[in-house]
């Protein structure tokens, strides 16, 4: 059994997979937590794979330097480009997240199944195998939002323009007939109170935070990593952009769930280089 205070390291491309610490420190509330947020090149969604798995195993060399004792991709669209090779490359146990196809398909009564995930996933082959895996006779109704993205990663969690790109990204599934959604991307959940009222009472909506925070106790207890105390465990937060606003927003974004949240700069992680083969659109 663990006794030190290593945490469990999650990144994500920017302040979205806070979403995903939620459901981690509700299921484990005694482990430290340390959330690093790559703020200074979010979104990931219209990036390179190439480039988000460099950046992928930057982040994950940090936590590991950093005495993670797992890693939690909390990004759908780092999972799709770079879970295999930060496998191979950390003898750390790596969870990781990508959009529930197959408990959406066990769930659609109309066999229609709306997924919201960013262009980087909806285009990569991992997403493209889940769909030859899970999907069988069910209609899977695609949609990327990379606005949503941004509009999280502001803060921004209601008012008229918030409201309206949510409107305009549901009323497409429900249009195509989904009685059933997949929020495919961590940044999606912070807007889950405006994508429910978008879609009414209805229609289901599945998030696999709670799923990967499952998926983390199970690999955690199996590998008798578990932190064994009765307390509440730390949350720390690190950006590679600028940490006023990363402060303001992250406290917004997991509201009073923590008190104060501490957020710190990590200089050495913004190396924010130009990307020569950017995918243009999403950005
Ligand atoms: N939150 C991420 C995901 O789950 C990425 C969003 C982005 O940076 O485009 O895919």
């Amino acid at each position: 059994m663990a006794t030190a205070f290593d945490p469990i390291g999650i990144f994500d491309s920017g302040l979205g997979g806070l979403s995903v610490v939620q459901a981690i420190r509700s299921l484990l509330p005694a482990e430290n937590l340390l959330y690093v947020a790559d703020s200074a090149h979010a979104p990931y969604g219209g990036r390179s794979p190439a480039f988000i798995r460099e950046r992928a195993l930057t982040l994950a060399g940090f936590l590991q330097a950093q005495q993670a004792k797992a890693l939690v991709v909390a990004c759908n669209t780092a999972t799709a480009a770079a879970a295999e090779t930060l496998r191979a490359r950390f003898a750390l146990p790596v969870i990781a997240m990508e959009p529930a196809v197959k408990l959406a398909a066990a769930a659609t009564r109309c066999n229609v199944v709306g997924v919201l995930a960013t262009q980087g996933t909806l285009a990569s082959a991992r997403f493209a195998g889940l769909l030859a895996r899970f999907a069988g006779d069910v209609r899977v109704v695609t949609r990327p939002a990379a606005d949503l993205v941004r509009l999280v990663e502001r803060g921004e969690l209601d008012g008229a323009q918030a409201i309206r790109r949510v409107e305009a990204h549901v009323n497409y599934l429900l249009h195509h007939g989904s009685d059933t959604i997949v929020l495919g991307c961590t940044h999606y959940p912070h807007l889950r109170p405006l994508i429910e009222r978008a879609v009414g009472p209805d229609v289901a909506i599945i998030d696999t935070g709670p799923a990967v925070a499952r998926q983390l106790r199970a690999r955690l207890t199996e590998l008798g990593l578990l932190r064994a105390s009765a307390g509440s465990g730390s949350l720390r937060i690190g950006t590679s952009a600028a940490v006023e606003p990363a402060r303001a927003v992250s406290q917004h974004l997991i509201r009073a769930h923590y008190g104060a949240v501490v957020v710190e700069a990590l200089p050495a992680l913004r190396t924010s280089q130009c990307e020569p083969g950017i995918q243009g659109g999403a950005r």
